[in-house]
């Protein structure tokens, strides 16, 4: 159920909620906004501090109980001494939405020190990114052990003006979280190329955007050899959607935003061990990002050119998949030998790089669950960016900072294309164990001459495999926001 934010100024001792969450820094103080609050509470409150028991730290989170006529209980969530103190609002909404929703109280109401518009922005992305879950494939639960969802959330505010502009966009950027961590959590049946395809074209409608979309014959007519050789094994209609948003200056080049759609990646031919496969659903993920991204910049109405640009296939063994050691011809002209067919997402983006010249793009970002690489690299912490263009590998590392979804440069030097020569194309797909990661990017920058570039490899960060802190396994989010504040920060 989606979660309903409203924006209001109340008194903390009196507010009627079944939930008062108090989101405090290291070492907290019972200061002035505290003082009536801690008086209703007999001065639970500040015995709290003074003992220690709760300290603010990051993460840190205690319980309290209620006064009769005012919030029923009571929730401290700590977030420590921040240097990014949006992204630490945010992770501390996150906590508290998720709390929330385990507990089963319905409703919550958010108090933090801060309520100009960034603040408030932020701390609804929190609240929505806790509260989101995917129940569509669960039968419901007896009536008696049934909790109530989160369905309602109050951000408490002084400053009503600055609250609502920050929620209103906070919203915005919510709602594409959501889109793309669903279509994410979606099994590979349900989230098929045809799945992704309409949800394209329902996004396209609802904000009055042009958009194209190419199946199988589409790409043949494109001469996209490179993306058709993946789709080869599966008799699934393979989907290039492009979707362009044009509320910038007319002339003006676009921003073009490039996800990595695999609804599934068994490996092909060269199949993946079964230990863990299930996971590979999750190979569309930078396609997920680039859908909620058009969804979050249509819904905040920024002033920019953009274009989505998604390649949806799934990679399969079959007596038609294409084999190590096949050649295939790619749009622009460059011939790829096939050395591991489980090297499918620089295949798809390949081509999807071509076709993005079309549009004369001023930038072009592509996201995409490349490389197992990655993992080893940078773990689960930061998205590997790769870029020979050095202003706009900066201008990404920023967008990634103020998103709170940290991404870390990796080299990109002419001495790795070694790693993909060919002994009879001009390159080859994989590179081999080695920079793994590296290579993978090195390929893709043999597609992307005409225009400036970065590649995000968010094989670590786009889901999680064990529950985390902020967030339940699954699904996280990114690139999503990432996406957005690069584009917002173009739009000022
Ligand atoms: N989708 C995978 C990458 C991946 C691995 C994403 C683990 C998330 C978690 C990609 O298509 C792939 O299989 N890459 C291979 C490349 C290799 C064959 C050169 C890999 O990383 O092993
Ligand atoms: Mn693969
Ligand atoms: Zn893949």
């Amino acid at each position: 159920m989606p979660l309903s934010l409203s924006i209001r100024r109340a008194d903390l001792h009196s507010l009627e909620t079944p939930l008062l969450v108090l989101a405090l820094g290291a070492t907290p103080t019972v200061d002035a906004s505290l003082a009536k609050l801690d008086k209703a509470l007999s001065g639970a409150l500040s015995r709290t501090i003074e003992r220690r028991d709760f300290r603010g730290g990051k993460d840190e989170t205690l319980h309290l109980g209620g006064i009769a006529k005012g919030p029923g209980r009571i929730l401290l969530v700590g977030i420590g001494s921040p240097t990014d103190r949006n992204g630490a609002l945010k992770r501390a909404a996150s906590i508290a939405a998720r709390n929330a929703h385990k507990m089963g109280v319905g409703a919550l109401a958010f108090h933090s020190a801060y309520d100009d518009a960034a603040a408030v922005e932020y701390v609804a992305i929190g609240l929505n990114a806790g509260a989101w879950e995917y129940t569509d494939l669960k039968s419901a639960v007896p009536v008696e052990e049934r909790r109530a969802p989160l369905t309602e959330a109050t951000i408490l505010a002084d400053d009503q003006k600055g609250a609502k502009a920050g929620l209103a966009a906070g919203e915005a950027i919510a709602a594409g979280q959501s889109l793309a961590r669903t279509l994410a959590m979606m099994p590979g049946n349900l989230c098929t190329p045809d799945f992704l395809e309409s949800t394209g074209r329902d996004i396209a409608k609802r904000h009055k955007l042009k958009i194209t979309v190419l199946g199988r014959d589409g790409l043949e007519r494109e001469k996209m050899g490179s993306f058709l050789s993946v789709a080869q094994g599966t008799p699934q209609d393979p989907k290039l959607v492009a979707i362009e948003y044009s509320r910038g200056k007319k002339g003006a080049k676009p921003i073009a935003l490039v996800g990595k759609g695999l609804c599934f990646d068994s490996g092909g031919i060269s199949i993946k061990p079964a230990q863990g496969m299930e996971l590979m659903k999750f190979d569309m993920c930078g396609a997920a990002g680039v859908l909620g991204a058009i969804e979050a910049i249509a819904r905040l109405d920024l002033q920019v050119n953009v274009i989505g640009l998604i390649g949806a296939t799934t990679n399969m063994p079959s007596g038609d998949a294409m084999n190590p050691g096949d050649v295939v011809r790619s749009q622009a002209g460059k011939y790829i030998e096939i050395i591991n067919t489980d090297a499918e997402g620089r295949l798809v983006l390949a081509d999807l790089l071509s076709y993005v010249r079309r549009f004369d793009p001023a930038a072009v970002i592509d996201a995409a669950t490349l490389t197992g690489a990655i993992v080893i690299a940078l773990g689960h912490t930061a998205t590997g960016v790769f870029g020979a263009d050095e202003p706009l590998v900066q201008e990404v590392l920023a967008a990634q900072r103020r998103a709170g979804e940290p991404g870390w440069p990796l080299p990109i030097w002419d001495e790795y294309k070694e790693l993909i020569k060919s002994d009879v194309a001009d390159i080859k797909n994989s590179g081999g164990r080695a920079a793994g990661s590296i290579s993978a990017a090195m390929f893709l920058k043999e597609f992307t001459e005409s225009y400036p570039w970065v590649h995000l490899d968010i094989a670590g960060t786009a889901y999680s495999e064990t529950d985390l802190v902020a967030l339940p396994k699954g699904p996280t989010g990114v690139p999503v926001t990432t996406f957005v504040e690069f584009v917002r920060g173009r739009a000022r």
